[in-house]
């Protein structure tokens, strides 16, 4: 969750560094520090509580001409945020510098056996650097001495370190699924990151660790090793992904930028996917014949879907597109769930993930689970290189570039549209699905991403409804069928961008419970398109409204069905019912983000979230 970035080289280090952090902010913005080391063996430390512009403040025309040092934003774990608890942690002496993203578990222990002196924060991490510093001291490679330190840590994290002695020198390290550490490699320089949007602006050229690896940076040289020292060979790879669209340009927000952004967004994750000619989809480049073929597919049993948060979500849509075109029984579940049930699984399970950031620590850990029982394994992903991409059989890319706000947005409507994708691929695998629902439904996408864009028209009408209801203290969103993991989204987004309490529920569930709280002072949001169960979903708004509740109805386009039932209509624009949720999740975003805006919150970093969440 948090932000780590890294640099050795020929430049001054200190604005790299502030560059690579300013684009990792919305990991985890509780504070930040950096750590230069120059070649007189002094280092060069700065911390503050807050966002980054509290260090950048402190240190900008400050720092030393260094030409390496560490970098890192934080999502606080163990002890408040404040400046001690900031990173880097340095050993009582100041000679070895860390940063750290995960949790070592077993850091109370580690901390008796091995302390140097008095600890200065309440951290997990700054024993690594008392564990550090004492084998420096002794005489052992900075490489040696992290592999011995990891090697003695529990839990999942990934770390790096630079000692004051050995300055031009980074070393880092990844254990477990704690987020990745990518490796950039430049022209007389290398960088590390905790991900790619802090590197891109430097170098497109990079390496990624997996979990048991390490690595050893100078400006020139680069070494990867695993725990027990053997050497590894790493092949380059050289990225297309683009760092202009990490940029707010006219938007007040990114949240706004990239829910505006949503009809490219579909478009990118559609093109070369969705075929015209003839009308069929094709995903044969990421699912390779030879290894997802129709036998394959013919023997499977079932289907798991997993991913957290708005991932979960969109699986929730998912579940519909695989049940209906390729009558496969699906299930959805959280991966924190799933990873510890003891799911009943075999070689017949396809499990399928979904992650933005692909590199959420639940969802890899359900997939471990998965890979432990035999199933084949296919995710859906946002970020080339993740590790969820590494572990999978095959890996479907979102390509709507990077989503900078914390919110999820356009990566959820990537997201359904690759799970329908992908089960009209597998239902022609399985002879599940006839030519003409294919070419139908290849059809209805072909118009989504004008469908989408004239969701974004609804803008001026939900922030006018933004506005009358930005005073609520408690929201409910309503939804059936494809409807229901709609409401939960909307409930969700709202949540995190504007604090209000929102419940998404299954609109039959609201008289076993929720409705007691129905009164003139909570709206509800329903989602009531025209869909087989639309006549249920009337008279769940009827009985919202007899109990003096107020009712945003959002419905098909051109129904004035539920006008003087509803108190406001909210008119999607003209879409396939199977594709609604792609398209009525727009104004519910919007929704949510006007409300945030009117109450002055702070939409794209929420307080207490983070958009990579890489600890349990
Ligand atoms: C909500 C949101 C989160 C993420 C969740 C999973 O707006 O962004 O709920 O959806 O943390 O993240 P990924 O998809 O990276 O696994």
């Amino acid at each position: 969750m948090c932000g780590i970035v890294g640099y050795t080289g020929r430049r001054p280090a200190g604005p790299i560094l502030l560059d690579g952090l300013r684009r990792l902010e919305y990991r985890g913005y509780d504070s930040a520090g950096i750590a230069l080391t120059d070649d007189d063996q002094r280092m060069y430390v700065a911390v503050a509580t807050g966002k980054l512009d509290a260090l950048v403040q402190k240190v900008e025309g400050h720092y030393p001409p260094a030409t390496s040092g560490l970098g890192h934003t934080r999502w606080a774990t163990h002890g408040e945020p404040s400046d001690r608890n900031a990173h880097p942690q340095l050993d009582p002496d100041g000679r070895v510098a860390v940063i750290h993203n995960g949790i070592v578990e077993n850091f109370e222990a580690l901390r008796a056996k091995y302390a140097r002196g008095p600890f200065a924060s309440d951290t997990d991490t700054e024993v690594l650097a008392h564990m550090l510093a004492t084998r420096v001291e002794a005489g052992l490679d900075l490489l040696d001495a992290l592999r011995e330190v990891v090697g003695e840590a529990e839990g999942a994290f990934s770390v790096v370190v630079m000692a004051v002695d050995q300055p031009g020198r980074l070393v880092a390290a990844r254990v477990g699924n704690a987020g990745g550490i990518v490796v950039g490699v430049g022209d007389g320089e290398h960088l590390l990151a905790s991900d790619l949007n802090a590197l891109l602006s430097q170098t497109r050229r990079v390496t990624f660790l997996e979990p048991g690896e390490l690595v050893d940076i100078t400006a020139d040289a680069v070494r990867y090793v695993d725990l027990d020292g053997a050497d590894l060979a790493k092949q380059v790879e050289v990225l297309s992904y683009d760092p202009v669209s990490a940029t707010k340009g006219p938007y007040k927000h990114f949240m706004l930028k990239e829910t505006f952004e949503q009809p490219e967004a579909v478009l990118n994750a559609i093109r070369g996917r969705y075929l015209v000619h003839p009308h069929r989809v094709d995903l044969s480049a990421e699912l390779p014949p030879e290894r997802f073929s129709e036998t394959w597919a013919r023997d499977l049993s079932r289907i798991v879907i997993v991913g957290m948060g708005t991932s979960m979500h969109s699986a929730m849509v998912g579940r519909h597109y695989f049940e209906r075109f390729a009558n496969l029984p699906t299930e959805v579940d959280n991966s924190s769930e799933f990873r510890y049930r003891q799911p009943v699984l075999d070689e017949r399970t396809l499990v399928i993930s979904i992650a933005q950031s692909g590199e959420t620590v639940d969802t890899l850990a359900a997939m471990d689970e998965a890979r432990r029982a035999g199933c084949t394994q296919i995710t859906i992903c946002n970020t080339p290189g993740a590790q969820t991409t590494r572990v999978a059989d095959g890996a479907i890319l979102m390509r709507v570039g990077p989503e900078i706000a914390v919110a999820s947005t356009k990566t959820m409507l990537a997201s359904m549209v690759l799970l329908h994708s992908l089960a009209l691929y597998l239902g022609r695998l399985r002879g599940a699905l006839s030519v003409e629902t294919e070419a139908q439904q290849v059809e209805a996408v072909l118009r989504l991403p004008s469908a989408v864009g004239e969701a974004l028209d609804l803008a001026p009408q939900m922030q006018a409804l933004a506005e009358q209801y930005a005073g609520a203290e408690d929201f409910l969103f309503l939804g059936r069928g494809l409807g229901l993991p709609v409401a939960m989204e909307g409930a969700l987004k709202l949540k995190e961008v504007s604090y209000i309490h929102a419940e998404g529920y299954a609109a039959g569930e609201m008289k076993h419970g929720p409705i007691a709280l129905i009164d003139e002072k909570m709206p509800t949001v329903a989602l009531a398109p025209q869909d087989d169960v639309a006549d249920k979903m009337r008279s769940n708004i009827e009985q919202v409204r007899a109990r003096r509740g107020e009712v945003i109805a959002v419905v098909s386009h051109g129904d004035r069905g539920l006008e003087g039932v509803a108190t406001h209509l909210v008119e999607l624009p003209e879409v396939d019912a199977l594709l609604c949720p792609i398209v009525s999740t727009v104004p519910l975003q919007l929704l949510a983000y006007y409300i945030g805006l009117s109450r002055g919150a702070d939409v794209d970093q929420p307080r207490n979230l983070a958009k990579t969440v890489t600890v349990e």
